[in-house]
C-alpha cells in the first residue's frame, strides 16, 4: 500500500490543531464544516502522511486461515481494507447493507486479489434487533473470527429514528458497534491472536464524551456534531472495552482526509476543492491493514488510538475533551442497558 510524502511535522500538527481548536472556541464555528479555514486545516493536517517511517515488511505477511469481518466493506476504506486482507489470503466477511454494491464489491475483491473466500453478509447497522440477530446466528455459524473491523459509519443531515425509537447514525455508529463486538467476544476469544479495531475520525478531537443525550433529542440537530460525538464515543468505547475483555486486542484509527462516498455526499463542497489533495482509499485504510494484520501492532497495549500507524494522544493539548472514569462508565452501562432491551431471547 503506497502512503503520501511526509510534509509536515509532529510539532507543527500540534500547534496547528492547538490553534484550530482555540480559533473553533472563539468563533464557536463547526468542527468540521462551517469553517473553511479549519477544514482545509484538518485536511492539510492529515492529508500529510508520515509514510517514510513505514516499515514495509510489517504487512509482509500472509494471513491464510485467519477470517476477518469487515462493516461497509462495499465502499471507499472498508473495500480498500477487504481487498488488502483478501491479497494477504484472508478470510474476508463483508458485513453491508446494500446487495447490490456488496455484490459488486466481492467481484472486484474476487477477481483483483485471486481469493474467493470473500463472503458478503447483508445487514442495515441502523436496524438494532437485526444486528444482534445477525451476530448471534454469526457466531452458530462459524469457528472463528480473528479480527473484527467497525468501518460502516453514518452521518444524517436531519434527525431520524430506527424501528426501536433510537436515533439512526447511534445506532449505526456506537450501538451497532458495541452490539455487534459484544455478541462476537466470545467467538473472537476462542479464536487466535483476535483483534478488533475501529475506524473513528479526528473530528473526534473537538468532542468531549457526553452521555445526557445520546439520541440526539435535545438541542438543534447538527449532523456532523453528532457524528463526531458518536467518533468520541467509539474511542471512549474501545478503552473500555480493552479493560473488560483483555484476550483481545482493541484499537481505534483515524484514517485521515479521503476520498470517499462519504465525504462526496456528506461535504460536497470541501470535497470539490480539495479532492485533489485526498488521500486514496488505499491510504486511508493503511493503519487498519496493519493494526488488522502486522505482528508489531499487537505489541502495543491494546485500547489505543492510532493515526498513521502510531499511537497518538486521543485528546488534543489543553483541550477541555478529557471525560471523569465515572462518565465512561456510566456511558458503557448504559450502552450495556440499551443493548440487551433489544436482545433477542
Ligand atoms: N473518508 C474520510 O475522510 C474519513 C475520515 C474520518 C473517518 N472516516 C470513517 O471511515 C469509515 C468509512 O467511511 P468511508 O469514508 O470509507 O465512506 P464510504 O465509502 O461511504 O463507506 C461507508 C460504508 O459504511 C456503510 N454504511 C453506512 N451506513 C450503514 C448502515 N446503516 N449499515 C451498514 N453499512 C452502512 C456504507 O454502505 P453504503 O455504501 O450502502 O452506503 C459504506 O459501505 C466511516 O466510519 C467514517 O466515519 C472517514
Amino acid at each position: 500500500m503506497k502512503g503520501i510524502e511526509l510534509v509536515g511535522s509532529a510539532q507543527a500538527h500540534t500547534r496547528s490543531l492547538t490553534r484550530t481548536l482555540s480559533h473553533q472556541r472563539r468563533c464557536q464555528a463547526h468542527p468540521i464544516l462551517l469553517c473553511p479555514c479549519t477544514v482545509r486545516l484538518w485536511a492539510w493536517l492529515t492529508l500529510n502522511s508520515p509514510s517514510k517511517r513505514f516499515v514495509e515488511k510489517d504487512l509482509d505477511v500472509s494471513v491464510a486461515g485467519r477470517s476477518f469481518m469487515i462493516t461497509g466493506a462495499n465502499s471507499g476504506i472498508g473495500k480498500a481494507a477487504a481487498m488488502a486482507i483478501a491479497k494477504k489470503g484472508g478470510t474476508v466477511h463483508m458485513v453491508c447493507r446494500n446487495k447490490d454494491k456488496a455484490e459488486e464489491a466481492r467481484a472486484d475483491i474476487v477477481k483483483e486479489s485471486g481469493n474467493k473466500e470473500v463472503y458478503v453478509h447483508i445487514l442495515d447497522l441502523s436496524e438494532t434487533r437485526k444486528v444482534w440477530e445477525f451476530a448471534e446466528a454469526f457466531k452458530k455459524k462459524y469457528k472463528a473470527l480473528n479480527v473484527l473491523i467497525n468501518n460502516a459509519g453514518s452521518i444524517m443531515s436531519q434527525r431520524d429514528v430506527n424501528a426501536e425509537g433510537l436515533e439512526k447514525s447511534f445506532a449505526v455508529n456506537v450501538l451497532g458497534i458495541y452490539i455487534l463486538t459484544k455478541s462476537l467476544v466470545p467467538l473472537l476469544e476462542k479464536s487466535p491472536d483476535p483483534r478488533v479495531i475501529s475506524v473513528t475520525s479526528g473530528g473526534m478531537f473537538v468532542q468531549k464524551l457526553r452521555i445526557g443525550n445520546l439520541q440526539s433529542e435535545r438541542g438543534r440537530y447538527d449532523g456532523t456534531m453528532v457524528y463526531a460525538q458518536h467518533k468520541r464515543q467509539q474511542v471512549v468505547m474501545t478503552e473500555q472495552f480493552a479493560k473488560t475483555h483483555t484476550n483481545i486486542h482493541f484499537s481505534v484509527m483515524h484514517p485521515g482526509w479521503v476520498d470517499t462516498p462519504a465525504v462526496a455526499n456528506a461535504m460536497p463542497d470541501f470535497h470539490r476543492s480539495m479532492k485533489e489533495s485526498l488521500r486514496s482509499p488505499d491510504q486511508g485504510a493503511d493503519t487498519v491493514v496493519w493494526l488488522a494484520i502486522s505482528e508489531v501492532a499487537i505489541t502495543n497495549p491494546s485500547g489505543r488510538f492510532y493515526q498513521d500507524r502510531r499511537v497518538v494522544s486521543t485528546h488534543l493539548p489543553l483541550a477541555w475533551t478529557h471525560s471523569s472514569p465515572l462518565e465512561e462508565q456510566k456511558f458503557m452501562s448504559l450502552l450495556e442497558e440499551l443493548a440487551k432491551k433489544f436482545q433477542p431471547h
